[in-house]
């Protein structure tokens, strides 16, 4: 009887050290150790990061593989992220995988991190007490994708596991990356995506206005919002300086709306001109519950098939990347000890 396919994924490509380990494209151990280091400063300190991967990649692996109940000679494979994503922080990862592949003496795969966003839809779930499998549904093929992190934000067209088009994509900063900015300039901790939707939730969304970019076809533009609402804080709080403090509900609600109806305003734009109705989402801003919301808002309004990742597989996670590995296991996909991190790396 041939060996059952486990895959070890590993995933450093900014802040958050993770391991999974997956069999027969079911998750069996799901390890993420975040980097509280970075809160200080507002944002990733990329030497920093890669130092705090170094500490934590050998107890992240050791604890996904003792969940998992497997042995590590049962891995068939080491999958992970070769970028895009930060030099320092790739570095470590992918110098852990090729060793620890080396070691085994079994092969190692490389994987793309954003699409390891998008094949997050394809991870089953094994529940140990009843041993069944939690059923998850994911898309079918085609399908539109809105990638949306503290990187990127792009629309793609998924017409197979390894088959993506970007059709738009961000000119200058990303979705995330807004959500970040804005909270920074009110003086909120990093990561400021999930403050925002906290204080959303008790806001008006339709308290403040604030400019949408005019970018050509499917391709998004968030630099212009920052610049906007920097002004708009900083002149408000120049009358009152308690603007932020006495105004935060109405603030988040009404920056977090923005991003939505422009990330919205595109994502419907291809879906006409593709003729696609199944729609998907990635990416760390998925977690946003407004979003989400909006989203199932449109299975009823356009009659879209909307599909949303648990949010343990939204932000940074090495599940995606099992996943992505056991997928390109199958049709033998592999790289050698020669392979290198890229920085930048295209779908
Ligand atoms: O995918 P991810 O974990 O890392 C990257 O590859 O960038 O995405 C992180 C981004 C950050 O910008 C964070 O603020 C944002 O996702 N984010 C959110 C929420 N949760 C995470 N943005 C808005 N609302 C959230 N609930
Ligand atoms: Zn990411």
């Amino acid at each position: 009887m041939s060996k059952p396919i486990i895959i070890l994924g590993i995933e450093s490509s900014c802040d958050d050290t993770a391991a999974a380990i997956i069999k027969e494209g079911k998750l069996l151990a799901n390890v993420i150790a975040n980097q509280d280091v970075h809160r200080q400063y507002g944002g990733v300190v990329p030497e920093l990061a890669s130092r705090a991967h170094q500490q934590n990649i050998i107890p992240v692996v050791d604890s996904a593989i003792k969940k998992a109940g497997v042995k590590k000679e049962d891995i068939l494979a080491i999958a992970f992220t070769r970028g895009p994503g930060l030099m320092g922080s790739l570095l470590v990862g992918t110098s852990f995988a090729k060793s620890f592949a080396m070691g085994l003496n079994i092969p190692l795969i490389e994987v793309n991190h954003m699409q390891g966003h998008i094949l997050a839809h394809f991870i089953k779930e094994e529940s140990k007490a009843a041993n069944q499998i939690i059923k998850v549904e994911s898309p079918t093929f085609p399908f539109l994708c809105l990638t949306v992190s503290g990187g990127h934000t792009q629309i793609v067209l998924v017409k197979d596991y390894f088959e993506m088009t970007v059709l738009g994509e961000t000119i200058d900063d990303a979705a995330g990356e807004a959500f970040d900015k804005a909270a920074k300039i009110m003086n909120l901790p990093y990561p400021g995506g999930p403050l925002i939707d906290k204080y959303a939730k008790e806001g008006n969304p339709k308290r403040f206005k604030f400019t949408k970019p005019q970018i050509d076809a499917l391709n998004f533009s968030f630099s212009g919002l920052k610049t906007g609402f920097m002004n708009f804080i900083n002149s408000e709080t120049a009358k009152n300086s308690d603007f932020v403090k006495e105004n935060l509900a109405d603030i988040c609600a009404s920056i977090q709306q923005t991003i939505i109806d422009i990330l919205m305003s595109k994502l419907k734009t291809a879906a006409l001109e593709t003729d696609i109705n199944h729609i998907a989402i990635a990416g760390g801003v998925s977690a946003n519950s407004q979003l989400r919301a909006t989203l199932y808002q449109m299975e009823s309004e356009l009659g879209w098939k909307v599909f949303i990742p648990d949010f343990s597989y939204c932000t940074d996670n090495a599940a995606m990347i099992a996943i992505t590995g056991y997928y390109k296991y199958m049709k033998n996909d592999f790289t050698t000890q020669a392979t290198k991190p890229l920085a930048r790396y295209a779908l």
